[in-house]
């Protein structure tokens, strides 16, 4: 892959200072009229080429396909503040509501790969980008990681019918359990005793994808980063007309229990933080 570097057209650049305004870390100078990287390193975040009035900057070794997007286009200017409609923004963030109910329509892969490319134009801590996401494209995939993440709920349950070891537990400060009895155990023994009888997935809700949003070692903040992007992509596909919820549960499961994060292929060492259960939402009942 090409190395990451900043290019300036100096026939193009006007010395109107904006990159030098925006550089997070004060790598760009105005040299004899032209902006020039005058610091010994780059976050490359873009951002001083994505201000450039004149595109007079260009960082190589960026991948462009990831601004390419397969399922619509979309405007490569960039805004300055003040320059979108906030109302229009606010509706969309208003508008997306969890969905509970969905179609058996798959998600087409390129929607799903729109998706996190939409995802990954939210903000990470240092620009590290160190998320990883994991695409579920169809109903059993996601239904047979619902079944692990049931699987896991079912022992605690277990567990946590227990009194005396809850009562134990307690009295050496580890009340987690007993917490979960209390909060969680009646919600969880519901949910099970409607799924066995009505066949009704209670946890993904029937989606028919997931996305499965982590991060890597070695962020500096990798779960701001990894929900900075989740929630990019639950009002992305609100707006491309999809539904979506997140699903704390899964993620508490994957948490506890890292034989599930490995069933389906994810290394050990990446963590989840979001769980999103996609799908067409069903039209008159979709929140
Ligand atoms: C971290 C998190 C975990 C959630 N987990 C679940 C879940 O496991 N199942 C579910 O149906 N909804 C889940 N939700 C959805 C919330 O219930 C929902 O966002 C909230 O009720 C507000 O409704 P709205 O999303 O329609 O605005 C979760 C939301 C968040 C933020």
């Amino acid at each position: 892959m090409e190395e990451n570097r900043i290019e300036i057209d100096r026939d193009l650049c006007d010395g109107c200072w904006l990159c030098v305004t925006v550089c997070p870390i004060g790598n760009i100078s105005l040299i004899k009229g032209n902006a020039s990287v005058s610091g010994g390193e780059s976050l490359f975040c873009g951002h001083c080429g994505s201000v450039c009035p004149q595109a007079a900057i260009h960082i190589t070794g960026l991948d462009e396909e990831m601004s390419q997007y397969k399922t619509f286009t979309a405007e490569k200017q960039w805004l300055p503040p003040g320059k979108y409609n906030t109302s229009a923004l606010v509706q969309l963030m208003a508008s997306r509501r969890s969905c509970r109910r969905f179609t058996d329509q798959l998600i087409d892969r390129a929607m799903l790969e729109d998706l996190l490319k939409i995802g990954v134009i939210a903000p990470s801590g240092t620009n590290s980008q160190l998320w990883t996401f994991t695409i579920l494209p169809t109903r059993r995939a996601v239904a047979s990681l619902a079944e692990q993440v049931a699987s896991f709920f079912a022992r605690l349950n277990t567990t946590a019918e227990k009194t005396l070891l809850r009562f134990i537990l307690k009295l050496i400060g580890k009340g987690e359990l007993d917490a979960y009895y209390r909060e969680y155990y009646p919600k969880v023994k519901g949910a099970f005793e409607e799924w066995y009888r009505s066949g009704k997935d209670r946890l993904f809700h029937g989606s028919t994808a997931a996305i499965l949003v982590g991060s890597r070692p070695g962020a500096s903040c990798p779960a701001e980063d990894a929900l900075l992007a989740t929630q990019n992509i639950l009002l992305g596909a609100h707006s491309m007309g999809l539904g979506s919820c997140l699903i704390g549960y899964a993620v508490a499961a994957m948490k506890k229990d890292p034989s599930i994060q490995k069933s389906i292929g994810i290394p050990s060492e990446e963590e989840i933080h979001a769980a999103i259960a996609l799908g067409y939402p069903m039209k008159s009942i979709s929140v």
